[in-house]
């Protein structure tokens, strides 16, 4: 097994005995995170000499009979339990059980059945509660305690869209420790929807389909072990972290059989979807879906020829439910190659000889069921070098009811009496950089036309600026189209053939930033989201942008805390970290169920080879 391999469900099971019998926690507690505890690099390096791997579970619990959050990690090679204590304030996050948990404890409630009554639902077993994350908006009766802010919904009559009929301005607020609903915020009723499409039409189907067909006679062109790969030069490790999903360690590009790194450690590390409705209790719609969810715990079992096409390697998973109980996820992780067109090409107009190469990706991939919303998480290795990060979203927008009369101020109407809200989708990615080694500096590169004057006399000058941001507060940036701003992360002692540090650069696309006050609670609480770009000096507990224990926490946690101390960061350990906002107006054509919206970047090599790597990828004008 290698270091940094997921927790296997033996593992799982020992950290929950260890952690049960060594912690003192009483029969109420449960388990929030039971996750790879990932060895440093210093033990990575004495488990490549041979010394045995080191093996450590990550746990996090909640015990409501104290209303205390409790981590630490447990030892699996000698079952010891170290470091456990009770973080101050903090609550664990909203676990998949609790879910389940809140629909039971609303719709026991006689204050919640009167308020269906009122808008004239008296079948429940329709009626869809989800126990949101709260926030944290100063209410005193919320204070210390571990609320869930509740949204509700009719299924359609097809039974395929739990969602289909929002019932607006019905919130129940529930108080998950002592599993009660603290009040009912009814903000007035509006009439339900008319029933809402079938997601899944058996009728008028399309018939002008062939089929289309994926095949690779002679197999893939990537090797694995384990949770290792190798593809046309690349090597990366597959790894999964509960709170994260799908996390890439290692990736290294062979050349000239040299294996160079350029990423320690990749991930989707937070993010937050704030919506702009300030009516009613949709303030409260702010979900940071790894920090106050999870995305392990509910990545899809994906299908061959449904998620996926072609010639597939699957990685499977272990999750884990509140008891502990572990569990696998078949098919987490789905691993690929695709056909990307072309790769180059040049055509001598003289001679009229021409060579045009392929290009080919290797995809690795996950997808996640959120609620109502499914993100795809898709990492591309391209075989000129180029890493790309792409979100697929798709699922169905968060929709909720309007009266028949009224117009949508802070959305779009996507079907009669549903509206669907302006909102942004804003993930943090992390990168712990390792260009060509440990020792790796920071600078941005923009260009700016340069004044007309005797050196500039037909103002044609494009100035290439290139400066080093020498400390963490000098690199929080945001991108800027109009000086095609990027960032590069060099190697200052590593030369490439033509004498320069080599060096990676970090390529935005289509980006945005928050449309909401800077001292808004969401804002506050989420502070990575307004500077696209930031790099930090390493440090091993510094993971999670808007901190460990986001869920109802005041704000301030995170990389607005870590980086006003100002650290210095030429020539050491660089962690980047790049903030992506997909920012979202539903249309209608978005409902019932949204076609894929993608939204990435890249990271391209800039110096790091001397000339295109791709030259030796064999023509097809040869075969
Ligand atoms: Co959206």
């Amino acid at each position: 097994m290698h270091p940094l391999d997921p927790l296997k469900s033996t593992e799982v099971r020992t950290a929950v005995e260890v952690v049960r019998a060594q912690s003192g926690l009483d029969e109420t507690a449960w388990f929030e995170t039971i996750t790879l505890d990932e060895p440093d690099k210093a033990e990575l390096a004495a488990a490549r000499d041979g010394r045995a791997p080191i093996r450590r579970a990550y746990v996090c619990c909640y015990e409501p009979s104290s209303n205390r959050t409790m981590r630490g990690i447990v030892r699996l090679d000698d079952g010891e339990l170290a470091n456990w204590e009770h973080v101050e304030g903090a609550q664990a996050r909203i676990v998949p059980d609790e879910f389940v948990l809140g629909d039971e404890i609303v719709k026991a409630d006689p204050r919640f059945v009167e308020a269906c009554a009122k808008r004239g639902i008296t079948d429940l077993e329709k009626v869809l509660i989800e126990t949101w994350a709260a926030g944290n908006f100063g209410d005193e009766a919320e204070r210390g305690e571990r609320i869930a802010f509740c949204h509700c919904w009719v299924s359609n009559e097809a039974g395929d869209n739990p969602y289909g009929r929002p019932i607006a301005n019905l919130h129940p607020v529930v108080d998950l420790r002592l599993r009660k609903i603290i009040r009912i915020d009814d903000f007035g009723v509006v009439p339900l929807p008319p029933d809402s499409a079938s997601i899944r039409p058996t009728e008028n189907l399309r018939t002008d389909i062939k089929p289309l067909e994926i095949t690779q006679p002679e197999g893939p062109s990537f090797e694995v072990d384990g949770y290792g790969v190798k593809w046309q030069n690349w090597h990366v490790r597959v790894g999964y972290n509960l709170r994260e999903g799908l996390v890439l360690h290692e990736i290294g590009y062979e050349d000239k059989g040299r294996l160079r790194p350029i990423m320690h450690r990749a991930s989707m590390a937070e993010m937050v979807v704030p919506y702009g409705d300030p009516t009613g209790g949709n303030f409260r719609r702010n979900a940071f879906d790894t920090g106050e969810y999870g995305i392990g715990p509910v990545l899809d079992s994906l299908k061959l020829g449904c998620d996926c096409l072609g010639h597939i390697h699957y990685f499977d998973v272990c999750a884990h439910d509140w008891h502990g109980e572990p569990y696998e996820i078949k098919n987490a992780v789905c691993m690929h190659e695709e056909d990307f067109g072309l790769l180059w090409k040049h055509t001598d107009a003289r001679t009229g000889k021409m060579r045009a190469v392929r290009s080919r990706r290797l995809v690795i991939s996950a997808l996640s069921t959120i609620g109502n919303y499914v993100y795809g998480f898709f990492w591309y290795f391209y075989q000129d070098g180029t890493i790309g990060v792409e979100i697929k979203a798709t699922g169905i927008p968060f929709p909720t009811g309007i009266a028949p009369d009224k117009e949508s101020e802070y959305g779009t109407i996507v079907a009669p009496g549903i509206e669907s809200h302006v909102h942004q989708h804003v993930f943090s990615f992390r990168f712990d950089m390792c260009v060509d080694g440990e020792a790796n500096s920071v600078r941005e590169v923009e260009f700016e036309a340069a004044p007309v004057g005797p050196e500039n006399p037909h103002g044609n000058a494009i100035r290439i600026i290139d400066r080093e941001l020498e400390s963490e507060l000098q690199a929080q940036r945001e991108t800027d189209s109009a000086r095609a701003r990027y960032w590069k992360i060099v190697n200052p002692k590593a030369k490439n053939g033509l004498g320069k540090p080599t060096a990676y650069k970090l390529v935005p696309a289509a980006n945005t930033l928050p449309l909401l006050d800077p001292q808004s609670p969401v804002a506050k609480r989420a502070g990575f989201m307004f500077k696209h770009f930031w790099a930090t000096q390493y440090a091993p507990d510094e993971l999670y942008p808007a901190g460990d224990f986001p869920n109802q926490s005041a704000g301030g946690d995170g990389l607005p805390a870590w980086t006003a101390a100002d650290r210095p960061l030429s020539e050491t350990d660089v962690v980047t970290w790049y903030t992506l906002n997909f920012h979202h107006l539903p249309r209608p054509e978005d409902w019932p169920v949204q076609p894929v919206v993608y939204a990435n970047f890249h990271w391209m090599p800039d110096g790091f080879f001397d000339e295109n790597p791709a030259l030796d990828v064999p023509p097809n004008d040869l075969k």
